[in-house]
């Protein structure tokens, strides 16, 4: 017993402000713990790209095994993750895409086909004529700009977007473009957050203007401690499984230290969780 790990394995993590994120590392913490052959380190970049730009380089000067990375945003993190990628260094991308096809491989869920589920599932359960407020994530990272395509796919000509906003992610941020679109708007049917933090920031602060009563709030993530559970308590109507892919993340870097060829995209599933009343429709 008490072999020293063979591999060291460096994870950047973008923040861990969004309850997600901590549940990614969780995952990817129990996976690892199985594998006494791998060391796992995490760093936080604390949501900012040029302190996750220099994570990546000194992850190269350092010489790990194997880089693990989900990318604040794409354009930044491109650069740096493909020259680590070039020198040698195994790179597993997760749940944020970058550019290009510098990196080993990418681990995550179809994005365009949630926010399409999200779609569908709006169109079908507001009136044709709902006036909507999308909240969007921050739209530099791929997984955004991929739920809004998808979300409006699957929306179609029902009901009609009568605000927008980047709100990055961030449940504040959505708390605060929720109240300017109250304040402008006198009639909001539905709100479609790309998270679920964005989803409670609005309902929060449709809930303190009185106005939450019979609009719909719809968002992605569903964790069992936070989405699921405000769409139990009744504050959410609909939320979207959007899986960390933890377990997933380490199978796949032991196959790479052991030589293995691996896919370059790993598509990890999704479902959806909406409240018991629209279970019977
Ligand atoms: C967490 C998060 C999740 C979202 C994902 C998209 O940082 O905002 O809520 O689903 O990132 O990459």
């Amino acid at each position: 017993g008490g072999a020293e790990p063979k591999w060291t394995i460096a994870m950047s993590q973008c923040n861990l402000g969004e309850p997600w994120r901590a549940q990614m590392n969780a995952d990817l913490k129990r996976a690892a713990a199985e594998h006494p052959e791998i060391r796992l380190v995490f760093n936080n970049a604390e949501n900012d790209t040029l302190k996750q730009r220099s994570q990546i380089e000194e992850f190269v000067s350092a010489g790990v095994d194997l880089i693990m990375v989900c990318p604040k945003e794409a354009q930044p993190l491109t650069e740096p993750i493909a020259k680590a990628y070039r020198s040698g260094i195994p790179v597993v991308v997760i749940d944020r895409q970058v550019l290009g096809d510098d990196f080993t491989t990418f681990i995550g869920a179809d994005n365009v086909a949630i926010g399409r589920e999200a779609g569908r599932w709006i169109a079908s359960h507001a009136k044709p004529d709902a006036r909507i407020v999308e909240l969007k994530g921050l739209m530099t990272s791929v997984p955004a700009q991929d739920r809004h395509a998808g979300f409006r796919e699957g929306l179609g000509d029902v009901g009609e977007v009568i605000f927008e906003a980047d709100m990055q992610w961030l449940e504040p941020q959505a708390r605060k473009e929720m109240d300017s679109a109250l304040a402008r708007f006198d009639e909001i049917d539905v709100v479609f957050a790309h998270n679920d933090p964005g989803a409670h920031g609005a309902y929060l602060a449709a809930k303190a203007a009185g106005r939450a009563e019979g609009m719909l709030f719809v968002g992605i993530d569903a964790l069992s401690h936070e989405g699921i559970a405000y769409v139990n308590q009744g504050l959410l109507d609909a939320t979207f499984e959007y899986p960390t892919g933890g377990t997933v993340a380490i199978e796949t870097a032991l196959k790479i230290l052991a030589g293995e060829e691996v896919p370059k995209n790993i598509e990890l599933g999704t479902s959806t969780h909406a409240q018991a009343k629209y279970e019977d429709e």
